[in-house]
């Protein structure tokens, strides 16, 4: 569980997120969803402390993140970007065995957690381990990603558009994958998006921000059936009114 309880950031005379309380619950993905610059990554980074915030508390699990220790906190917690950030002198294998080698895990765990790792996330061993992330297509880093990301056997995962570098059919694959894997092992996931769809189409609750306040919480039906302002109306007309031509375009086709 993840709870803000008014939590508030300043960059000098930026309010980047402004006095926003939000509770996720154990085993949910919630999205963060909101245009350029609402204050969704920085949401995301005070959670695991790579941004401290000024005001307010928040508690991962039951404890306060303020009372732990930024780089252990960041060890026990997924994370992962845009672009991945993999280290690019490292084998895939490598990539992965980077937490759980700073944990120190010893050799024989290391090499079974990359195997298993790699496995769940459709990139078997034998074939991948030994690559160099260069050796990859986008989606191939990305997964890679995910599985550094759960090396360690976080229950919590941040996510910063993961998923925003790569082409649509990848993308959508990626997506029906993570959300299969995340309900098997019940992660509890904070995934920053602007992709409209790719929130309504992934997430349990959809956290919408503007300006760094939550403007409104809820399910994807809840959203599209009852927005709760003009905001968030206007951010679903556009996936709305497509899923509409393309029911359209289905209908004509039948008849
Ligand atoms: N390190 C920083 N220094 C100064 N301003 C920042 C910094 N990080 C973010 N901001 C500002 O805070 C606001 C929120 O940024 P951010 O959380 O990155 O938004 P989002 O992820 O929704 O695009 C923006 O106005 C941004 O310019
Ligand atoms: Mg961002």
């Amino acid at each position: 569980m993840i709870e803000f309880e008014n939590v508030s950031k300043r960059f000098g005379q930026t309010r980047a997120v402004n006095d926003l309380s939000l509770k996720i619950e154990s085993g949910e993905l919630v999205a963060l969803l909101g245009e350029s610059g609402c204050g969704k990554t920085t949401c995301l980074r005070m959670i695991n402390r790579l941004i401290d915030l000024d005001k307010g508390f928040i508690s991962v699990n039951g404890e306060h993140v303020s009372d732990h220790d930024p780089v252990l906190l960041r060890r026990g917690i997924g994370y992962v970007i845009q672009g991945v950030g993999l280290f690019p002198h490292y084998s895939v294998g490598r990539n992965v065995a980077a937490v759980p080698q700073l944990l120190g895990w010893s050799t024989a765990d290391i090499d079974a957690r990359v195997t298993e790792l790699l496995d769940l996330v459709n990139l078997p061993a034998n074939q991948f381990a030994d690559r160099m992330p260069s050796e990859l297509s986008g989606g191939q880093r990305q997964r890679v990603g995910v599985a550094r990301a759960l090396a360690a056997r976080p229950t919590v995962m941040l996510m910063d558009e993961p998923f925003g570098a790569l082409d649509p059919m990848t993308r959508a694959e990626l997506q029906d994958e993570f959300r299969a894997l995340q309900q098997r092992l019940e992660l509890t996931v904070v995934m920053v998006t602007h992709d409209v769809s790719e929130a309504l189409l992934m997430a349990d609750r959809i956290a919408v921000m503007h300006a760094g306040e939550l403007v409104q919480i809820g399910t994807p039906h809840q959203l599209l059936t009852k927005p709760g302002d003009d905001r968030v109306e206007a951010l679903l007309a556009m996936p709305k009114a497509r899923a509409e031509r393309v029911e359209t375009l289905m209908k004509a086709e039948r008849s």
